[in-house]
C-alpha cells in the first residue's frame, strides 16, 4: 500500500467498516509499519480502460497502476506474534477470494518476519468477519464487552497458530479451477 491507493482504500474503507479509519490513520499506519500494509489488485473487463478476455486475476505485488486496488489488509509483527489491525475487500469483488489472498499474503510476510501465532479482534455482530476468520483456521479464544466505539459493542478475540496447515484458497486459477 502507498499514500497513491489512499483514496480508494478510505473509500473501501467507509463503506466496510462502522467506525472507518481516516486517511491520517492510514497514512499513519504507513509511516509506522510500511512492510505491513499490503493492497490487493484486480484486473477485470473495463477496470483501467483495459479492454480483452483475460479473466479476473488477483495479484498481490508489482501489479500495473491500472489495475483497481480491490482490498487492503494491515498488520503488525511484534515478537512472535502477528497482529491483524485491518482487512477489507471491495463489495463488489467479496466471495471470490480476495480477502483469503490477502490473509495468506499477510500470513507470509509474518511467518518470515518471525510470527508464530495469529491474533485478532473482531466485531461480535460481524457474522461474515467471524465466519471468513474461521474458516482460515482461526479459533475464537475470548471477548472484550465493550471495546468498540460509541456503542459499546463486543470484541471477539481470535487466534491462530501460524505453523498449523495451509489456508485454503478459493481463487481460480487461469483456467478457472478452484485451488
Ligand atoms: C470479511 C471480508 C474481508 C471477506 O472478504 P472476501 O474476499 O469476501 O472473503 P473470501 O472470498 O476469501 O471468503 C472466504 C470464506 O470466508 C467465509 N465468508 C466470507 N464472507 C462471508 C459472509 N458474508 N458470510 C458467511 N461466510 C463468509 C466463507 O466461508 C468464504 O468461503 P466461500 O465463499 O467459499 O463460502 C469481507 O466481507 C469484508 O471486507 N467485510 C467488511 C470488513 C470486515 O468485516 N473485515 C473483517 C474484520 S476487520
Amino acid at each position: 500500500m502507498t499514500c497513491q491507493d489512499l483514496e480508494v482504500v478510505t473509500g473501501i474503507e467507509k463503506e466496510s467498516q462502522p467506525e472507518p479509519w481516516s486517511e491520517k490513520a492510514f497514512v499513519e499506519e504507513l509511516s509506522r509499519s510500511p512492510q505491513g500494509a499490503f493492497v490487493a489488485r484486480i484486473w477485470s473487463e473495463g477496470v483501467g480502460g483495459s479492454q480483452g478476455e483475460r479473466p479476473p486475476e488477483i495479484r498481490m505485488v508489482s501489479s500495473p497502476p491500472d489495475w483497481k486496488v480491490c482490498g487492503y489488509v494491515c498488520f503488525w509483527v511484534v515478537a512472535d506474534e502477528l497482529q491483524i489491525l485491518n482487512l477489507a475487500v471491495d463489495k463488489a469483488f467479496r466471495r471470490g477470494g480476495v480477502g483469503t489472498e490477502l490473509l495468506r499474503y499477510a500470513f507470509t510476510a509474518g511467518i518470515s518476519a518471525g510470527a508464530k501465532t495469529g491474533f485478532l479482534e473482531v466485531r461480535k455482530g460481524n457474522r461474515a468477519g467471524r465466519e471468513f476468520y474461521k474458516r482460515a483456521g482461526f479459533r475464537e479464544v475470548g471477548e472484550r464487552p465493550g471495546y468498540y466505539g460509541p456503542c459499546r459493542e463486543t470484541a471477539v478475540l481470535m487466534e491462530r497458530d501460524l505453523g498449523l496447515g495451509e489456508l485454503q484458497s478459493t481463487w481460480p486459477d487461469r483456467n478457472g479451477k478452484m485451488t
